[in-house]
């Protein structure tokens, strides 16, 4: 494994952060194929990226341009039409749906726009299910689940009803859901999409938080300018193709040079 270390120049402040550049997302020549009532649409074409371990990048694109289906795809909640996934080292194209829904289970949090949290369950149970149906045992279960509440600034509304809380409120349970398991990868489709600006950037602090503090890999679909700015890097779709420069496209060259000129690698050690 090899490191390669950042500096980031932060106003006044110098700020070092190691990124490990081990693969955990590699995708080969993707293509996804939608049956439709005039032949097959093709809402990827032939995509190829790689993520790191550690990274936390943004997928962005115009409305259609293929986010969520590749969300999906690297989710393991559905199968790409060609091309080959390898995830944390594993070939899981060649697995079996059921194998493949074993590392999902594993490896994989998800949270959405829409928080899908059960309203008639607690916070708490909420945050357990994951770990129901990973059969752990009950005393297990809600000691992992008031840590993860704990870690999302929610250990104080363990038992209330998510219809009692706030947007902002409603997404950190969905991450503490996500985080409960101890996933290697968080993957979010616009986390923020139904939260205020002022909300929205306080997820995207937390996300960033358990980035650095966890070194969870941690992939977010957005179409919001200021997040996409937030990002180690922006992955760029366009009628389902990877686009090259996707910082200039949203902001203009000027902040694109300027990022480039900030992460500056200085060592790389073998
Ligand atoms: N299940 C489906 N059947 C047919 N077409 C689909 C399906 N899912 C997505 N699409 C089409 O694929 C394209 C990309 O969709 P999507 O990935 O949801 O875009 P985005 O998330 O970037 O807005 C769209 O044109 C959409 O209509
Ligand atoms: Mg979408």
């Amino acid at each position: 494994m090899r490191f390669v270390r950042f500096v980031v120049k932060e106003k006044e402040q110098t700020m070092t952060t190691d990124y490990r550049t081990k693969p955990i997302v590699t995708m080969e020549h993707i293509v996804k194929e939608f049956a439709t009532g005039d032949g097959a649409f093709r809402a990827l074409d032939d995509v190829s990226l790689t993520i790191d371990q550690g990274e936390m990048v943004a997928i962005m694109g115009p409305s259609g341009s293929g986010k969520s289906t590749l969300m999906t795809l690297i989710g393991l909640l559905d199968t790409p039409t060609s091309g080959r996934y390898t995830l944390d080292g594993v070939d899981v194209s060649s697995l079996s749906r059921q194998a493949q829904a074993q590392v999902r289970n594993q490896k994989l949090g998800f949270v959405f726009q829409n928080f899908n949290l059960l309203p008639r369950l607690s916070v708490l149970h909420n945050v357990e299910l994951p770990l129901v149906y990973a059969r752990v045992d009950g005393r297990a279960r809600r000691a992992r689940a008031q840590a993860a509440l704990e870690v999302v600034g929610l250990g104080h509304k363990l038992d209330s009803l998510p219809t009692t809380l706030s947007g902002g409120q409603k997404q950190r349970v969905a991450i503490a859901r996500a985080l409960v398991h101890n996933p290697a990868i968080i993957l979010a489709d616009e986390p923020t999409g139904a939260l205020d600006t002022k909300t929205g950037t306080e997820i995207m602090a937390l996300f960033r938080d358990l980035n650095r503090t966890q070194g969870r890999t941690i992939i977010v679909v957005t179409h919001d300018a200021e997040i996409g700015q937030c990002m180690d890097r922006v992955i760029g779709l366009r009628d389902g193709k990877l686009t090259d420069n996707v910082l200039s496209d949203y902001y203009g060259g000027e902040v694109f040079a300027r990022r480039e000129r900030e992460n500056v690698p200085v060592k790389v050690a073998a």
